[in-house]
């Protein structure tokens, strides 16, 4: 892949990108917040576009190769993809909600996985472990370095705790376009290219399994499970890269400020950064 084919952005178009991913990050956080045992994953779609409209900005999801959602909503062993509908939510789920928004042109995409009650201790693990793994990537987000060691920490990092990395589904460079280049695997090798450049936008998103990193996709046509049906976490950020520290665009607190040294998660409310 030529790096040059990737967009480096300055002026009113990191301007747009730090406002449309500012409110990506505003209506997950506001959606993840209803995500409780007893509510629907229709109904938590419904509240997300509710707050979209109210924010003045529109899925990026929706319509997007004929994408039925205004966001994705996987519980457990789903992946990504998940499309909302009469299914409830249940105490010892873990839900992810997958937030990409259209604003003055500009696409903002997060997401987070939420524990809902009481939590099996294995599964917290891999949450946090996938939260970590997303903030090794993003140290590796610096002007000069290679994409390929940016991609290999994330799997090299999960391994460690014995989980597999999805190979099917990867991270993105973000702009106008929802998918633009690089693609950001979350598995590679060290030192492979492209080099990465100060006012590249990547969208790092690391899916980690419990189990099997196999895949299969449901009837529906889009939600993707583990092939084992064990359970699977998702965390994604925007993330700028500059001539110094890493900007992640769609900033929020971390739901495991200790990594897998402290498995009690921070409430979705606590996550605003302010
Ligand atoms: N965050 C995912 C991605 O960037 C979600 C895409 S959902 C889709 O690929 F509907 F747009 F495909
Ligand atoms: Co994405």
């Amino acid at each position: 892949m030529l790096g040059s084919k990737i967009p480096i952005r300055s002026g009113a178009a990191l301007e747009g990108l730090r406002a449309a991913n500012g409110l990506a990050r505003d209506v997950l956080l506001a959606t993840a917040e209803q995500v409780r045992a007893g509510i629907s994953t229709g109904e938590v779609d419904a509240f997300a576009a509710a707050e979209m409209k109210r924010r003045g900005c529109k899925s990026a999801f929706l319509g997007y190769r004929k994408y039925p959602g205004h966001i994705c909503i996987s519980l457990n062993e789903e992946i990504v993809h998940g499309i909302g509908g009469p299914r409830v939510i249940a105490d010892g789920d873990i839900v992810k909600i997958d937030v990409g928004i259209e604003f003055n042109g500009w696409i903002g995409d997060n997401a987070i996985s939420v524990p809902v009650g009481k939590v099996a201790p294995e599964i917290l693990h891999l949450l946090a472990a996938t939260e970590e793994s997303l903030h090794v990537a993003i140290r590796h987000a610096r002007d000069g370095w290679m994409l390929g060691d940016l991609s290999h920490s994330v799997e090299h990092h999960v391994k460690q705790y014995g989980y597999s990395v999805v190979r099917e589904f990867v991270g993105h460079g973000v702009g106008r376009k929802l998918h633009e280049e690089p693609q950001v695997p979350n598995y590679g090798r060290k030192g492979d290219r492209p080099r990465l450049k100060a006012g590249m936008a990547l969208a790092i998103e690391p899916m980690v399994n419990m189990g099997t990193e196999k895949v299969r996709i449901l009837a529906d046509q889009w939600t993707a499970v583990t092939a084992d049906r064990k359970a699977s976490s998702h965390f994604e950020h925007v993330v700028l890269i500059t001539e110094q520290e890493p900007e992640v665009l769609t900033l929020r607190k971390r739901m495991f400020p200790q990594g897998v040294q402290d498995l009690t998660p921070l409430p979705v409310s606590e996550l605003w950064p302010r």
